[in-house]
């Protein structure tokens, strides 16, 4: 399959910023606050965020957008994955109200359109598909992606909670590189560590950029304090800095998609993208969240 080496999900990519959660912090919801804490990001050398449409319900696009739109110079230094393919029953159209997706090529293009306007961007960097869909149409949908990189709204493409025969099956039939596989991969979800999927992604040359890389706030409770306080003494990081330590470890160096909008903890993290973990530490976090040593 087709990859490439110029994604922009480098190893030197320490960290992409979350927007799921952005629409349950007030104190972001004014355009200027919002653009001051983004630039904040951008002087730490963070300059990717990932969004979704479906993230509070379209609201954190918009958000975001509202911010860009009142600092036009921001826009130029963001860059944004955005994700589409997910119906949530509240919004079907239908009188099923049922939860579905649609990586349907029409469905597709006018969600980039609808990004484009809502993140008041020029360009989507990296453009998803945010769930596998049984019922796609390869071709169609592979033709609607490549129409949109060549019309310059969308820099790369690539998938998010794909199995590896999901990816290269759209591989196989798109002349694009695929940039990355967004799925979730953190110390409280390691499973994919051991059944083939992270070879998968280093055969085909594939980013892995792990969602929830905090569990989703509750990885610190499943530590024992003892193995934390241990591993905080030796490394000299907080529960969030060996999270990310942890996962910036694992060949391929995955990229996490960090959820925490907290100035501090973003810090923390980025502190633990750049410690060399010691390899007993690494499997003795590993044992405590799973309460199992390995075979
Ligand atoms: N592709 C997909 O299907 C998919 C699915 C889910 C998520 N995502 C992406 O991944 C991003 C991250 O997901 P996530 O938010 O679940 O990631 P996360 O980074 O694992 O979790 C962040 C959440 O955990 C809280 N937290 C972290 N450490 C904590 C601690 N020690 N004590 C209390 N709370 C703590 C944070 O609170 P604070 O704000 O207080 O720090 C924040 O609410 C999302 O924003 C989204 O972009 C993608």
């Amino acid at each position: 399959m087709q990859t490439t080496e110029t994604t922009g999900f480098t190893p030197h990519t320490p960290l992409v910023l979350g927007m799921m959660r952005l629409h349950d912090h007030p104190g972001l919801i004014k355009p200027a606050r919002l653009a001051d804490w983004v630039a904040a990001r951008l002087d730490e050398g963070l300059d990717v965020f990932d969004h979704a449409d479906i993230y509070g319900g379209g609201e954190c696009e918009r958000l975001f957008g509202d911010a860009l739109r009142a600092h036009p110079l921001l826009g130029k230094k963001v860059r944004i994955i955005t994700k589409a393919g997910i119906v949530p029953a509240s919004q079907d159209r239908s009188p099923w109200k049922v939860k579905h997706y649609r990586a349907e090529a029409g469905y597709l293009k006018d969600a980039i359109d609808r990004a484009l306007a809502s993140l008041a961007v020029e360009k989507i960097d990296t453009f998803l598909i945010h769930r596998p869909d049984p019922l796609m149409q390869v071709d169609e949908v592979a033709r609607a992606l490549e129409r949109a990189v060549s019309a310059g709204k969308v820099r790369q493409i690539g998938v998010s909670n794909f199995l590896p025969e999901q990816w290269r099956w759209l591989a196989a039939n798109t002349e694009l590189p695929l940039a990355c596989n967004q799925s979730q991969l953190s110390l409280a979800h390691s499973d994919p560590l051991f059944d083939g999927t992270l070879e998968a992604h280093l055969a085909d040359g594939l980013h892995w950029l792990a969602w929830s890389p905090l569990g989703g706030g509750k990885l610190a409770d499943r530590i024992p304090t003892d193995v934390l306080d241990r591993a905080r003494e030796e490394t000299g990081l907080d529960e969030t800095g060996l999270a990310i330590s942890w996962l910036r470890q694992i060949p391929g160096t995955p990229v996490p998609v960090l959820g925490s909008m907290n100035p501090d903890r973003i810090h923390s993290a980025l502190h633990g993208a750049r410690y060399d973990l010691p390899r007993p530490i690494w499997y003795r976090l590993l044992e405590a969240v799973r309460n199992k040593a390995v075979a």
